[in-house]
């Protein structure tokens, strides 16, 4: 099944304290960014990438997606002032109307087979997200008080990529804009059309490259893969 993915790559990685977007430090010699579109050029379902960047990273980003041979950017769009506005924006730079993918550039390790069951059930349902089991014990806090153990059961961290047919997650975006709505991913802005969002189990090794220890993780995570 094709897709279609837009990577929101606009941000300033300030968790991060790298003095420079993130997204440009390397794993083993290689830039975050060029790790993750490597994942969908190489997946032959991917139709094309859309970028979402910052106006004056754009020229050094042409210049790396040459430089390492990545051909299947169709279109780079300009980064807005949340992650929210980035994925608007490579949406409407977008001529896909198919299903789209949306997914951090700071999410080198996604696997292949999680990509291709979340593209399978956006097909059938319409809204589906990579998601994981919590794993701690979590409880809910006010004021540095407990206020309740939450059954862990029902909880899952939500990652990236989520998957939605074009027509809902343009609905989605579009409703999101006109209400001032602010989410903290495409699910949230699907949810409130009252749409259901399915959940896709991925892997814990799916992590988002926010501060400098997850650096050293995602070394970590590519020395096991070459074993
Ligand atoms: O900051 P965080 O890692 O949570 O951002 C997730 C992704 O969204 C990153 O790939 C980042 O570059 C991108 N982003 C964006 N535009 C923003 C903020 C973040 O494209 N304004």
């Amino acid at each position: 099944m094709k897709y279609t993915v837009l990577l929101p790559a606009a941000g300033s990685g300030k968790r991060m304290g790298a003095g420079q977007n993130k997204l440009f430090l390397e794993l083993r010699n290689i830039p975050i960014l060029i790790h993750t579109l490597r994942v969908f050029e190489r997946d032959p379902n991917c139709e094309r990438i859309v970028l979402a960047v910052k106006k004056e990273e754009k020229a050094f980003i042409e210049q790396l997606l040459k430089e390492h041979c990545i051909t299947k950017v169709s279109d780079i769009a300009e980064g807005g002032e949340e992650r929210q506005h980035s994925v608007y924006a490579a949406l409407k730079v977008s001529s896909s109307k198919g299903i789209i993918l949306v997914h951090d550039a700071a999410r080198p390790f996604i696997h292949q087979q999680v990509i291709q069951q979340l593209v399978e059930k956006a097909n059938t349902s319409g809204a589906a997200v990579a998601a994981v089991r919590a794993k701690d014990t979590m409880k809910k806090v006010e004021n540095g008080i407990i206020q309740e153990t939450v059954d862990r059961e029902s909880l899952w961290i939500i990652q990236t990529p989520q998957a939605f047919r074009y027509t809902i997650l343009e609905k989605a975006e579009r409703l999101a804009e006109k209400d001032n709505f602010l989410g903290t991913d495409e699910a949230m802005l699907v949810e409130r059309l009252g749409e259901r969002v399915h959940i896709v189990e991925s892997t814990y090794d799916n992590v988002k490259m926010t501060t400098s220890e997850d650096l050293l993780y995602g070394e970590a995570i590519l020395n096991k893969r070459e074993q």
